[in-house]
C-alpha cells in the first residue's frame, strides 16, 4: 500500500468513496451525494486552509481510500484543535489502510502544532472505535439520538487524543 497526498485527479474516485459511505453506512449523517463539483470545492477548502488530504492506493495502483483533517468548529477558541475523517473502500477494509492514514493524520496534525485530535463517530461503528483506541483515543463522550438517519436515532461518541504535554495554550 502507497500513502501520499491527494492530487486533483484523485477526486472522481474520492467521490465514489465518499457516495458510497453516504449511501450504506451510519459513519456518515447526510443523504446527500455530492457531486464532483462538491468534492472539487470540499478538497480546494481544505487544501488552501492547509488541511492535508491523504489517499492510499494499493499494489495495483487503485486509491482505496482517503483520510483529511479539517476543522471542528468554526469559532476561533477551537484554532488548536483540528477533526479528522477516514474512509476505506468496503471491499479493501481490514487490511490495514485506515491505520496507517491514521497513523499519518497524527503525525501532521501534532507536527502542524495542533492540540487535540477529535474524531466523531457514529455510537455503533465498533470498527472506527476500536480503530482510533489503537491509537490511543479515548473515548470521552456519548450523545444518545443526536443524529437521524436511515430511520434510526443515532448516538455520537466523541473520541479525543490530546497531541502535546503544552500546560498552556501559546500566547497570540
Ligand atoms: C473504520 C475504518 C476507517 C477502518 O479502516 P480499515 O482499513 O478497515 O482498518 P485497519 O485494517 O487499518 O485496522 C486498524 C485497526 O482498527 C481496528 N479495526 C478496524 N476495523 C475493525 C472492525 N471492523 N472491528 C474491530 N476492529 C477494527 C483494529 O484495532 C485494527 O487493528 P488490528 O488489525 O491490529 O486488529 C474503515 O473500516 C472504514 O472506512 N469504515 C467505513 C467508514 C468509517 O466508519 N469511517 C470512520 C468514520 S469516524
Amino acid at each position: 500500500m502507497l500513502l501520499r497526498h491527494a492530487v486533483p485527479e484523485d477526486l472522481p474516485g474520492l467521490l465514489d468513496i465518499h457516495n458510497n459511505a453516504v449511501k450504506t453506512l451510519k459513519a456518515i449523517w447526510t443523504d446527500k451525494l455530492d457531486t464532483l463539483e462538491d468534492r472539487t470545492t470540499w478538497f480546494e477548502e481544505r487544501t488552501q486552509a492547509g488541511y492535508p488530504v491523504f489517499v492510499v492506493e494499493n499494489e495495483a495502483g487503485d486509491v482505496i481510500g482517503f483520510g483529511s483533517l479539517g476543522p471542528y468548529r468554526p469559532k476561533e477558541g477551537y484554532r488548536l484543535t483540528v477533526e479528522h475523517s477516514i474512509y476505506i473502500l468496503p471491499q479493501a477494509r481490514g487490511k490495514g489502510a485506515g491505520g496507517l492514514l491514521l497513523e499519518k493524520l497524527i503525525e501532521v496534525a501534532r507536527g502542524q502544532g495542533y492540540h487535540v485530535m477529535l474524531a466523531a463517530v457514529d455510537g455503533e461503528n465498533a470498527g472506527s472505535i476500536a480503530l482510533h483506541l489503537k491509537f490511543g483515543f479515548k473515548s470521552v463522550g456519548r450523545i444518545p439520538q443526536i443524529g437521524v438517519k436511515f430511520g434510526e436515532w443515532l448516538d455520537l461518541v466523541l473520541m479525543s487524543l490530546v497531541l502535546d504535554d503544552r500546560v498552556r495554550p501559546p500566547q497570540d
